[in-house]
């Protein structure tokens, strides 16, 4: 989602650094880019819709000796994608990026009648009100403080002001904005400082607000707390710089990269598990009832394989959508025992019910981030975190970080099977945990014929038990990458309505392990094929030696490796990312970057 970065700067490559910094954070998911510099005698913006190249493609800097820089990728979400919504918003004097959303808008525009309103935006509300108390004599200090008291929402904001061209302000509620140096060149801020140019830096708190100040060709800061405390000190933490993340390598695109990466990222997390890490949240799970795990999107479909894992060996296990619990009325009881699954640890709905329990609940937090603002939470809170160590994601739509989030529910079981049931019960699912690296090794050579997808009205996917899931899962992959309609359906419902959608235009994936109820799904095919929808049947040797139809025209075999129920979880899992990311390739998307969807969801 939107992303932020600002700079202080001795240097007179202040554009470029901005840009660079632009572009490290394109993986967030953006519409529209712009940047503006200040100087003591300019200053100077210009923002355009579509890419950061697009943006450094049209720039035409003028010549000024800018110490201050502030650039923005904006996600819409009040206005539509145009320049004039775009950030840095403006009104000749103030001029702020903002990430999250100022709810009270409408509200606030009744306090400044005369104000001249060049954009849609929530963000502009900001401009007015910080020039409204600047043009009533206040300081930037002050008329910074006392807009952001009167917001209701989330925001992390960067702010120049024509009036002081020595200073730079930043503050945040809920939306992440760490301030970072620049060895012998000044200050960087950033919505991500992992691959910023930076040598150390520290996370701004909840209102706290960060003043930067250039006198005599030096920088100088200084921390202020919501009471307006000059803070003592800050802690800064050493920068450790994620590099690997910008190279493609031999692979097309980045989403490519990832679900190749996935048999090594499996195998780093066997290496955890032999290395005792999950052994404290096994304890955990012992002796609890109730299980639950809190995500969304991706993150919650991994949750839901947890719920078919867990309940067949631990207890009831539930999945809850954060977006209907934080303001519904739904139950938790005391003594549940809470896994919030977040690849990015920053999607705010899950952040909220994060919030909503920590105090009161057992949690483990579930990240791929080890810097998240979920981790600092939980930090905070001294509850346990768990590192999916996928390695940065950089494709929004998620694939390693995915089956990383089931490789450690996979590793919770396996140790609590370990702690519960026997050894030699954890030790034969460690054994089929390990198979798994070399099992998608083989998914991964796959090359599947998409053609009926390509031309279908209706794409179903079907799977019962742990591969209704991976159903939903696989639907969405379809939807985010290649932009087609799928849906993911428990096969046994399909004649509760859904059959009425199947004529000669429509396809299911049928996901059909032979281990376990494959007669079930089979069935529903031949229901299916019988009125003449088409279907491609991925399954094992299992499967096929137990179905019927296997020279219909109307069904294209897939045949993966044979696998139980912990194996299925990520063999059928990749196998639906590859042909995801293959019809997507056939339909020329833009797979890394799908449009509309954003990678870091910091908005509820
Ligand atoms: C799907 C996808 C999204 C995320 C969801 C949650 O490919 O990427 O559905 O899974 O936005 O994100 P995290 O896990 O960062 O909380």
């Amino acid at each position: 989602m939107c992303g932020i970065v600002a700079i202080a700067s001795k240097q007179n490559d202040i554009a470029d650094l901005l840009l660079d910094g632009l572009t490290n954070l394109e993986y967030r998911g953006y519409d529209s880019a712009g940047i503006a510099l200040l100087s003591e005698q300019q200053l100077w913006r210009q923002r355009c819709i579509g890419s950061v190249k697009n943006l450094r493609d049209k720039l035409q800097l003028p010549k000024m000796n800018a110490h201050f820089g502030i650039a923005h990728t904006r996600w819409a979400v009040r206005g539509g994608i145009t320049e004039a919504n775009a950030h840095p918003q403006s009104d000749g004097k103030t001029v702020v990026v903002h990430n999250g959303i100022i709810e009270n808008t409408n509200d606030l525009m009744k306090c400044i009648p005369d104000a001249i309103w060049e954009s849609q935006t929530d963000t502009e509300i900001v401009v007015h009100l910080i020039s409204h108390f600047v043009n009533k004599g206040q300081s930037f200090y002050e008329a910074t403080r006392n807009t952001i008291k009167m917001l209701v929402g989330t925001f992390a904001l960067v702010i120049l002001h024509k009036n002081f061209p020595n200073v730079m302000i930043a503050t945040r509620k809920v939306n992440p904005l760490s301030i970072g140096k620049m060895h012998n060149i000044g200050f960087f801020i950033s919505s991500d400082v992992s691959m910023a140019p930076v040598d150390s830096f520290v996370d701004l708190a909840d209102n706290e607000i960060c003043m930067i100040s250039h006198c005599d060709n030096e920088f100088s800061v200084k921390f202020f707390d919501s009471e307006d405390k000059e803070l003592p000190y800050k802690i800064w933490r050493k920068a450790n710089k994620i590099t690997t993340s910008s190279s493609k390598g031999d692979f097309a695109d980045f989403t490519l990269k990832e679900i190749n990466e996935q048999p090594n990222v499996i195998q780093k997390c066997i290496e955890t598990l032999d290395n005792g890490d999950y052994k404290h949240v096994s304890e955990m799970m012992k002796n609890k009832d109730f299980i639950n795990f809190f995500g969304c999107g991706s993150s919650r479909y991994a949750g839901l394989i947890g719920k078919y894992l867990y309940e067949k060996f631990i207890c009831f296990t539930n999945v809850t959508i954060p977006s209907e619990f934080n303001y519904g009325y739904m139950r938790n009881p005391n003594e549940s025992l809470n896994f919030c699954l977040s690849q990015s640890g920053e999607t705010l709905d899950t952040l909220r019910s994060l919030e909503f329990i920590i105090d009161s609940r057992d949690v483990v937090v579930i990240t791929n981030v080890a810097n998240s603002t979920m981790s600092k939470l939980a930090i905070e809170h001294s509850k346990p975190i768990i590192d999916i160590c996928a390695g940065q994601e950089l494709s929004v739509v998620s694939t390693k970080a995915f089956t990383a989030q089931l490789a450690v529910i996979v590793s919770m079981l396996i140790e609590f099977v370990r702690l519960s049931y026997s050894e030699s019960e954890a030790e034969y699912l460690r054994d089929k945990f390990g198979e798994v690296p070399k099992m998608l090794k083989n998914v991964l050579q796959m090359n599947f014929d998409v053609q009926w997808l390509l031309e279908s009205s209706t794409i179903l996917f079907l799977g019962r038990g742990i591969c209704y899931p991976i159903a939903l899962e696989g639907a969405l992959k379809l939807k985010e990458a290649a932009y087609l309609h799928a849906e993911g359906l428990p096969a046994g419902e399909m004649k509760h309505g859904p059959l009425a959608l199947i004529d000669e235009q429509s396809v299911c994936i049928a996901l059909a392990p032979g281990y376990d109820n494959f007669e079930k799904i089979a069935s529903n095919v031949y229901e299916v094929i019988a009125r003449k929808g088409k279907v491609m049947l991925f399954t094992d040797e299992v499967g096929l030696s137990q179905f019927a139809e296997s020279n219909s025209d109307l069904v294209k075999v897939i045949t993966l490796p044979n696998c139980m129920d912990v194996q299925v979880a990520f063999v059928y899992s990749v196998a639906v990312q590859l042909l995801a990311y293959q019809v997507a390739k056939s339909r020329g998307t833009n797979i890394d970057r799908p449009r509309n969807l954003a990678k870091s969801v910091t908005v509820e």
